[in-house]
């Protein structure tokens, strides 16, 4: 079995400046001026006009003598057209720090903006590892949603619209300058949506965890984040109470946080040709994955599984028997329970592509973190299991 060294023996671990609580929202406008902004670039979408986060923000603004442009041409997926139109809109309205109030898609076109107005072309330019010269402007996240993490990463997902593929941007010069949660905006996240989220988070934090760049850093961060999903992801999608969403907020930034600095696996690196081919809901087909990459990962992360199933509110005997059963149970119960999508088919998903799936998927930067080798027939394997 082809188990790979943990060689990152040095870890680095970055993260921005956070704010986290319910109606911190309103400190939006201070935090931009703090900044130095003067003409704030608020890019977002309608959903989170409609819930009236939006109009919340823009209070906020313009409560701290700050005028804002309002972008909203951003949809699920941010597609590569939406942010190079959003670059020139922010150089022709002379706008000088960047929000990002939303999902990962509104939290990745910002980015994305943010880049090209600093470092000029076009975005696919930037895709890989530190492709980045020059800073981009001062940036602020919100995220409302349960899981994306971007808020607090390292890391930028574009859709490319030509070859239908999505990808990623990585870069310390992305991480924002200040994450901002208040999971009071989790209120008017619609159901089916708490819980693609949630399990994205869940993947982040698993994947996290059994990387092989993983830290002490990274995992603390890892099992926090699971011990909150673990506790609140059913009663958050059935009873919508806001203890559990703010929980699940911060399962999200946790998990955020551990990704972001360890990287992620096969869960991802499928993911993203998977999204980019069916332009698919991204937690969604996490959860379809995770089960089967999960059993995939089992036999190579051992040692690690006891604290894995500690986090997910089960005692494993001393000698860790029990815990490999465990663990792979209560994600798999834990997802059934919250109503998870299980199987790629119901997502749409063609079997014909599974070895352009798997060919993509080979090339994706979240593969070098795999605890476990993959290749294209592995791969394939893999999202038979998960049909
Ligand atoms: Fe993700």
């Amino acid at each position: 079995m082809e188990k790979r060294a943990n060689t990152f023996s040095h870890c680095k671990f970055e993260v921005p400046e956070i704010i986290f609580g319910r109606g911190l929202l309103a400190q939006v406008g201070s935090c931009a001026k703090r900044l130095g902004g003067k003409r704030i670039f608020l890019v977002s979408d309608r959903g989170l006009f409609e819930a009236g986060w939006v109009d919340q923000v823009m209070r906020s603004l313009l409560e701290e003598g700050l005028s804002f442009v309002y972008y909203d041409q951003v949809t699920c997926n941010p597609r590569d057209f939406e942010v190079e139109d959003g670059a020139r809109e922010y150089i022709r309205q002379r706008a000088d720090v960047i929000v990002g109030l939303g999902g990962g898609s509104a939290m990745d076109a910002a980015k994305g903006i943010a880049i090209l107005v600093a470092n000029g072309g076009r975005i696919r330019d930037y895709e890989g590892c530190d492709k980045i010269h020059r800073p981009i402007p001062p940036l602020v996240l919100c995220p409302t949603t349960c899981g994306t993490g971007s808020d607090v990463s390292q890391f930028a997902i574009i859709n490319d619209t030509v070859e239908r593929r999505k990808f990623t941007i990585m870069s310390r010069c992305v991480a924002p300058d200040i994450s901002l949660s208040d999971p009071d905006t989790l209120e008017t996240l619609p159901d089916e949506h708490v819980c693609s989220t949630a399990t994205d988070a869940l993947s982040h934090a698993v994947e996290a965890y059994f990387s092989v760049a993983a830290s002490s850093l990274t995992d603390v961060n890892a099992l926090k984040a699971l011990n909150c999903i673990a506790k609140s992801l059913v009663p958050a999608v059935k009873e919508r109470r806001p203890e559990d969403l703010e929980n699940l907020a911060r399962a999200s930034l946790h998990a955020g946080m551990a990704f972001s600095n360890s990287l992620l696996g096969i869960v991802h690196a499928l993911a993203h040709p998977l999204g980019g081919l069916y332009d698919t809901n991204h937690g969604s087909v996490n959860a379809a994955l995770l089960p089967v990459v999960l059993r995939y990962d089992l036999p190579v992360v051992r040692e690690k599984l006891p604290e894995l199933a500690g986090a997910l509110g089960f005692q494993v005997a001393r000698d860790a028997s029990g815990a490999k059963e465990r663990a792979q149970d209560s994600i798999e119960s834990l997802l059934d329970a919250s109503g998870a999508t299980r199987s790629l088919k119901s997502l749409g998903v063609n079997r014909e592509d599974f070895p352009e799936l798997a060919r993509r998927a080979t090339k994706d930067i979240c593969l070098v973190t795999s605890p476990r080798e993959a290749d294209e027939e592995d791969l394939v394997a893999i999202l038979e299991k998960a049909y």
